[in-house]
């Protein structure tokens, strides 16, 4: 699988070796438009930096889905009774232990699968998890998200998967229907999708708000964002210098989504090992991330193509965010 979009949040890593991972970047670094992906954010420092953005006053998302999961989970639990949760990108499970408390309430839970990449983090998890719900079978998943999910043969329907935090915003269009259709397939009769997506703006809510979550002026975004050369310096041995790079966010009004780039400071030359040099006129931008945002009928669209159906759509008074329910096309 190539990465070409440079947008991607994780990729099959496993498989390809550091010079292929190399290839990648330079690939990236060397198209008309650069761009580095998504993925390379994520370091142990790009981790903590994004819960702090999750804490911004600016950036509403974590804490408006955490809302709408408080006020709604009980409700849509007891009604459907689902036996096993699995979370993609699970992390340290924050916003599935309100799921799990109201499968737990409803007396209908009985397993809890936590998808991640990292490894580490998932063993973390998954022995808090143990402690405090000695009820449920936890049976953690290492997996990358993007790749085909064989998962938990054997535990019981019916199953719901979340997938939440607008993840899937830093997929494009393409990586995101064949996510969903992947997702769709899995999903027996009575199965349920939760996702949870950042609106567009509307009549409600404006360009603005939705910039400032990316634009914050404690400049954590800031922080995160350069973050991703520091990363990249550390895995392949480049010299991108953080200080001659400064963040820009901007909302694309076609295509729904905010954009993220790193724009040069200079005119400057970034070495990589075995004598690759990448040149950078000033002013130059290097993508590093999309965030797409969504609307009922945006939504609709890329659940059409997948063979999902929605069965309850939820947002808050501000029309901020949704959390979406569906389940399999008939
Ligand atoms: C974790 C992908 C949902 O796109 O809003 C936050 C990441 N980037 N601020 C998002 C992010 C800059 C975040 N997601």
């Amino acid at each position: 699988m190539t990465d070409d979009t440079g947008t991607n949040v994780t990729t099959s890593n496993d498989e390809r070796t550091h010079a292929e991972e190399l290839a990648i970047v330079l690939n990236g670094l060397r198209r008309p438009v650069k761009r580095i992906a998504t993925k390379y954010h994520y370091d142990e420092h790009g981790s903590r930096l994004f819960e702090q953005i999750t804490e911004l006053d600016e950036y509403y998302l974590t804490r408006t889905e955490r809302a709408l999961l408080e006020r709604w989970m009980p409700a849509w639990v007891a009604d459907l009774e689902p036996r096993t949760l699995v979370e993609l990108g699970a992390g340290s499970a924050e916003k599935s232990r309100i799921i799990l408390d109201a499968m737990v309430s409803a007396g209908c839970g009985e397993a809890y699968v936590p998808v991640d990449v990292s490894a580490d983090f998932l063993g973390k998890t998954t022995d808090t998890l143990r402690a405090e719900y000695p009820g449920l079978e936890i049976v953690p998943e290492v997996a990358d998200i993007k790749e085909p999910l064989d998962l938990v043969i054997g535990l019981p329907h019916p199953r719901w998967v979340a997938f939440l935090g607008s993840t899937l915003g830093n997929f494009d269009g393409v990586e995101a229907s064949r996510l969903l259709g992947r997702i769709a397939a899995r999903l027996h009769d009575g199965d349920r999708f939760l996702l949870g997506v950042d609106l567009r703006p509307g009549p409600k809510k404006s360009i603005e708000r939705v910039e400032a979550a990316y634009n914050d002026p404690k400049g954590v975004t800031q922080r995160f964002s350069l973050n991703i050369l520091a990363v990249v310096n550390h895995e392949f041995g480049s010299d991108f210098d953080l200080d001659r790079f400064v963040h820009r966010s901007r909302y694309n009004v076609a295509e729904g989504r905010i954009e993220t780039e790193l724009v040069s400071l200079t005119n400057q030359v970034v070495h990589f090992p075995g004598d690759h040099r990448i040149v950078l006129q000033k002013g130059e931008p290097i993508r590093t991330e999309i965030s797409s945002k969504y609307d009922r009928t945006t939504i609709d669209g890329l659940f059409e193509g997948a063979g999902l159906v929605v069965d309850r759509w939820i947002e808050d008074d501000e029309g901020l965010y949704a959390l979406v329910l569906s389940g399999p096309a008939a």
